[in-house]
C-alpha cells in the first residue's frame, strides 16, 4: 500500500526521502514522487509512474535540494496508476500534501470544492485533502490550524504529510486508521509509514495514535490527540539496524525469508518454552487466567494470515478440544455473527496494520467477548495496541510481498496458544513436554526440507508454460495447500486453486488433463489411503501429479507422477514442514516466469484500505 516519507532537517532531505521510498518499495505501488520547498521557499515535485529508481534518475538529471519535503509510493485506489495521479499533490503552488488511506467522502468534497473554484488535476481522492487545507490556509495562515479544519472534513482512513510554502520549516502529519510513525534525529524530524524508511537516519520512533496530529519543525515536536489536546506520546529505540532490510545476497528478499525460517522459528521459540512447558505468560499477564476460562475461540484474518488459522482451528479441536471457528476479516465485518459464552478472539496478522483485520477486532470489542489477543510480528502496530493479550511472533522483518516465514512463526505462535489453552482442558505434563520436543525439532527439521531446494527448482520448470494447477490436501493439509496455492497464484500468476482431496470428483475433476499440475501434499497420516484414492482419480484423467511425501508413505514416482519424498515424520508440526517445499515451488517457478517476485503486480505488502 501507499508509502510516506517527509523530513525537516537543516540538510537537504531529497537523499533521505528517496532513500526512504526505497525501503518502502515493499508495501508495493505503482507510482512515486516528491515535492521540496527549496530556499527560495518555492515547492519543487517529481513524480514517476514507475519505480524509485525512476524517480532517482529524474532527480539526478534535476535534482531537487531543500530542508524541508515530503515523498510518497502510490497504489492506485481511485484513479488510474499514472502520473497525474502521483502523490504529492499541490494546491496552487502552496500546499503539498501526501495521503496513505481513503478519503471515503471525497465525491461530496470534489463537488463542493468545484463549487468553490477549485480545479482538478487528478482523479484520486486525495486532492480534496490538499485543496481543504489551502481554503482553510485562507483564512488563518497557520498549517496546523489548517489541517485541523481538514481533517474535520475527511471521513475514512488517512495518514497525511502537508507543507507550506508560507511555513517552510514546518511539517504537519495526521493519523487515522493508516499507520505513520516520527523519526527523531538531532535537530532535525522525520515522518514515515513505517520505521524501516527511516532506519539510515534514525532508530527513535513515536508512533502516532489514531487521531494524533503532529505538528513538527527542525527542533520542536508538539503531538495533539483527537481532542487536539497535547500529548506525549513514548519514544521507542528501535532494536533494529539498517541492514535488517537488505537481501543477505539472495536474490529476491522472499527467498532469504524462505532460508531465514529455521532461524525466525528459534527466535519466536525463546524465551517461550521453560523446563518442558509453553511460557503462558508470553501472551500477556494475565493470559494464564484468561486461557482457564476460554470454552470457545474465534479466529480472524486475511490471506496467509487466515490459512495459519485454519490450521490452528484443527490443533485447537483436536488437542484442546475446544470448539473454534475461523473467518475471514472482510467477511466476518458485514455479517450477523453470534459469540459463544467465553469466546477469546484471535487476531493474526503480519503487518498488524491490515484494514480489515483491525476493523474486526474493533468489532468483536463491541461484542461480548472473554478477551482479544493479537498474533502479529509488527511490535508497535495498531493491532497490538488495541488487542487486550499480544504475543509476537518474532519473525523479523518481512519484506517480500508472500508472506513465508510470517506464516511459520504464526504457526509457532498458535501451537503454544493451544498447548497453553488445552492444559486447562485435559492435556497432561507429559503430552505438554512432547508438544514441546516437537516444538523445538522444528528448526532443525525445517533446515533439512529446505535442503530439497534443488530438486523442488527442477520440478518448477514443469509449471514454466502452465496457466492452471490444483492443489490437493486433506484435513490439517487443506489450508496447507491452500497456502501452497496462494503462493503460486500471487508471485507466479498461475491461476492456482486449493481442494480438499475429497472433494475432486464433486466437481474440480472435470478440470483435469494433462495441461493442469496438480500438487499435493501427502504425509503419511490417516487419511493417506484416501488421499491415495484421490490421487489415482487424477491419474486415470491423464493429470500430472506432483507430490510432496513422507518417505514412509510408499508413494512413488511413476509415469505422469513426480514424488519429493521429504523427511517429513508425521506429527503436528507437519503443518508447517510442508509449506515450506511449496513455499520454494513457487518461488522457482516465478523465477524460471522472470516474474517480480518481491513485488508481485497489484499486490500490497501491508494491505491498509478496506
Ligand atoms: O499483514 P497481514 O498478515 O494481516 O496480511 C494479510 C494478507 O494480506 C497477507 O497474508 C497476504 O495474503 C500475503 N500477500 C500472502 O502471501
Amino acid at each position: 500500500m501507499c508509502g510516506i516519507v517527509g523530513a525537516v532537517a537543516q540538510r537537504d532531505v531529497s537523499p533521505i526521502l528517496l532513500e526512504g521510498l526505497k525501503r518502502l518499495e515493499y508495501r508495493g505501488y505503482d507510482s512515486a514522487g516528491l515535492a521540496i520547498l527549496n530556499e527560495n521557499k518555492k515547492l519543487q515535485r517529481i513524480r514517476v509512474q514507475g519505480k524509485v529508481n525512476e524517480l532517482r534518475r529524474e532527480h539526478q538529471a534535476s535534482p531537487l535540494k531543500g530542508g524541508t519535503g515530503i515523498a510518497h509510493t502510490r497504489w492506485a485506489t481511485h484513479g488510474k496508476p499514472n502520473l497525474i495521479n502521483a502523490h504529492p499533490h499541490i494546491c496552487r503552488d502552496q500546499v503539498a500534501l501526501v495521503h496513505n488511506g481513503i478519503i471515503e467522502n471525497h465525491e461530496e468534497l470534489r463537488a463542493k470544492q468545484t463549487a468553490a473554484g477549485f480545479q482538478f488535476s487528478s482523479e484520486t481522492d486525495t486532492e480534496v485533502a490538499v485543496n481543504a487545507v489551502y481554503e482553510a490556509l485562507q483564512t488563518s495562515p497557520d498549517l496546523l490550524k489548517a489541517v485541523f479544519a481538514t481533517i474535520k472534513q475527511l471521513e475514512g482512513a488517512y495518514a497525511l504529510g502537508v507543507i507550506n510554502t508560507e511555513e517552510p520549516e514546518r511539517l504537519v502529519a495526521a493519523r487515522k486508521g493508516s499507520p505513520l510513525v516520527i523519526g527523531i534525529g538531532i535537530g532535525e524530524y522525520f515522518i514515515a509509514s513505517d520505521v524501516f524508511a527511516l532506519l539510515p537516519v534514525t532508530q527513535k520512533f513515536i508512533f502516532l495514535e489514531d487521531g494524533d496530529v503532529a505538528d513538527i519543525k527542525r527542533d520542536k515536536l508538539v503531538i495533539y490527540d483527537a481532542n487536539q489536546e497535547i500529548v506525549e506520546r513514548p519514544i521507542n529505540v528501535s532494536e533494529l539496524n539498517a541492514d535488517a532490510a537488505d537481501k543477505a545476497g539472495y536474490r529476491h528478499y522472499m527467498m532469504k525469508e524462505i532460508f531465514s525460517q529455521p532461524n525466525a522459528i528459534a527466535e519466536s521459540l525463546e524465551n517461550r518454552i521453560d523446563d518442558g512447558k509453553v511460557v503462558a505468560s508470553e501472551f500477556g499477564q494475565n493470559a494464564e487466567s484468561i486461557f482457564k476460562q476460554v470454552k470457545a475461540v474465534k479466529i480472524i484474518a486475511c490471506g496467509t494470515s487466515y490459512h495459519a488459522g485454519l490450521i490452528a482451528a484443527t490443533w485447537l479441536e483436536e488437542i484442546a478440544q475446544i470448539p473454534c471457528h475461523v473467518e475471514i476479516a472482510s467477511e466476518y465485518l458485514y455479517r450477523k455473527s453470534v459469540v459463544a459464552e467465553d469466546t477469546l478472539f484471535v487476531f493474526i496478522s503480519q503487518s498488524g496494520e491490515t484494514a480489515d483485520t483491525l476493523a474486526a477486532l474493533q468489532l468483536s470489542k463491541e461484542k461480548k467477548s472473554l478477551s482479544t489477543l493479537a498474533i502479529c510480528n509488527v511490535a508497535e502496530s495498531s493491532l497490538t495496541r488495541e488487542a487486550d493479550l499480544v504475543y509476537l511472533t518474532h519473525a523479523g522483518p518481512e519484506i517480500g510481498v508472500a508472506s513465508t516465514k510470517a506464516f511459520t512463526t504464526q504457526l509457532v505462535g498458535l501451537f503454544l496458544l493451544v498447548v497453553s489453552i488445552a492444559r486447562h482442558n485435559g492435556l497432561s505434563l507429559e503430552e505438554e513436554n512432547v508438544f514441546v520436543k516437537e516444538l523445538e525439532s522444528l528448526p532443525g527439521r525445517v533446515n533439512q526440507i529446505l535442503q530439497y531446494k534443488d530438486e523442488i527448482e527442477t520440478m518448477a520448470k514443469d509449471f514454466s508454460d502452465k496457466h492452471h494447477a490444483l492443489f490437493l490436501g486433506r484435513g490439517v493439509f487443506l489450508p496447507v495447500a491452500m497456502e501452497g496455492a496462494l503462493k503460486l497464484k500471487e508471485i507466479s500468476y498461475i491461476h492456482a486453486e486449493a481442494y480438499a482431496a475429497g472433494e475432486l470428483k464433486h466437481g474440480p475433476l472435470a478440470l483435469v488433463d494433462d495441461d493442469m499440475p496438480v500438487v499435493a501434499v501427502a504425509p503419511n497420516n490417516n487419511l493417506l489411503d484416501k488421499l491415495k484414492s484421490n490421487l489415482r482419480e487424477v491419474q486415470a484423467r491423464g493429470g500430472k501429479l506432483y507430490l510432496f511425501a513422507d518417505k514412509s508413505s510408499q508413494v512413488e514416482s511413476s509415469e505422469g507422477v513426480y514424488v519429493i519424498k521429504i523427511n517429513g515424520v508425521y506429527d503436528f508440526m507437519a503443518p508447517i514442514l510442508y509449506t515450506i517445499p511449496l513455499q520454494l515451488l513457487a518461488y522457482y517457478v516465478a523465477v524460471i516466469k522472470g516474474a517480480d517476485i518481491d513485488q508481485p503486480r497489484n499486490l500490497a505488502k501491508c494491505v491498509t484500505v478496506e
